[in-house]
């Protein structure tokens, strides 16, 4: 099996070359390195191309015979796509339908999407599944939720396979601390409790004490991105096996607070957070939490890395020593 890899020098994408990496498998990875690092890349097959640059994208599939592309480029900012909505329609959509076009043009038949949670908007019921309304309530959450729309009509009209897989809230990192997260500028709350334990200059503020969650604070489900990783290939997989194309949640079904992820890894440090209380981010659900039989029955897939311990612990290995 040729896979292709599209943003596969960021975060979850260089996790998953990673594992594709450890299987064998044959890939090619792409990335126009905006926000991606080239050394998280563990491979040597890395072409440098922006999915917008379709010229160059087609090189790419006339070059190599793919039998399928796992796509994570795209802009994943929450906030900055409330201020920039421009950025996250033109890009996002334009960089897949590229990528679409291109998987028409030369025969590639299946395709794994990064979608989000953020698809679901405010939860009216808790565990999310799938068939839960789709209402986001941002851009990039609406990008996502297009994406979606656009691979089903594709598989209607042009018969391309797709599933599409809705991230919690990706965590952690290699375990043997080759890779990690690295975002510039970061937003993420795992890396940035980390730097209020290491950095003496650095304060720490939690988005709001007064939700309606058991300590005020807001709840996400956190995933290990090497069990993301892994259900990608498990995805990919599935749909070479004769699979149907499905969206599908990727979450451990647990939940934890911003406090109890400060708690945590002052433990893992034993190092105080130094932290303020702020007002609430906008956009910012209360609480979100997986339900994952989905991914479980159809795929296999299992959240063996997600113990909550083992991401904050790997984070933490990774934070104290980035290699990027
Ligand atoms: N938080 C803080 N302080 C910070 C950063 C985050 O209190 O400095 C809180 C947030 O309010 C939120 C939680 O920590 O309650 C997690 O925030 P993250 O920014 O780490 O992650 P999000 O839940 O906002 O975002 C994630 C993905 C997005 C995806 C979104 C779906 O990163 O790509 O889930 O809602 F869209």
């Amino acid at each position: 099996m040729k896979v292709l890899v599209v943003g596969g020098a960021g975060y979850i994408g260089s996790h998953t070359v990673l594992k594709l990496k450890e299987k064998n498998i044959d890939t090619v990875v792409v990335d126009n390195l905006s926000k991606g690092h080239r050394k998280a890349v563990l491979t040597d097959n890395f072409e440098k191309v922006d999915i917008l640059d379709k010229k160059r994208l087609e090189k790419i599939f006339e070059k190599y015979k793919f039998d399928g592309v796992i796509h994570f480029a795209a802009h994943c900012l929450v906030g900055e796509s409330i201020k920039n909505p421009k950025l996250y329609f033109e890009e996002n959509l334009n960089g897949l339908l590229n990528i679409l076009d291109c998987m028409l043009k030369f025969k590639v038949d299946n395709i794994i999407f990064s979608s989000s949670c953020a698809v679901y908007g405010n939860p009216q019921f808790i565990p999310l599944t799938e068939e839960h309304p789709k209402d986001p309530i941002n851009p990039y959450g609406e990008t996502k939720f297009f994406g979606e729309k656009i691979l089903k009509r594709y598989e209607e009209a042009y018969g391309i396979k797709f599933i599409s897989l809705r991230y919690f809230n990706a965590a952690g990192a290699d375990f043997e601390g080759r890779i990690g997260e690295s975002h510039n500028p970061e937003t993420h709350l795992i890396p940035l409790v980390i730097k209020s334990i290491l950095d003496n200059n650095f304060q720490l503020t939690v988005f709001g004490n007064d939700y309606n969650t058991k300590d005020g604070s807001c709840i996400r489900d956190y995933i290990h991105v090497l069990d993301l990783a892994e259900a990608h290939i498990l995805a990919l997989n599935y749909l070479l096996d004769g699979g149907t194309s499905d969206c599908i949640n990727l979450g451990t079904g647990k939940g934890f607070s911003v406090f109890e992820i400060i708690r945590e890894l002052e433990k893992i440090s034993g190092k105080k957070s130094k932290y303020k209380i702020g007002k609430r981010r906008e956009g910012d659900p209360p609480i979100l939490v997986a339900d994952n039989k989905k991914a479980k029955e159809i795929l296999g897939w299992k959240t063996e890395n997600s113990g909550i311990n083992s991401i904050l612990e790997s984070a933490f290995k990774w934070h104290t020593s980035p290699k990027f």
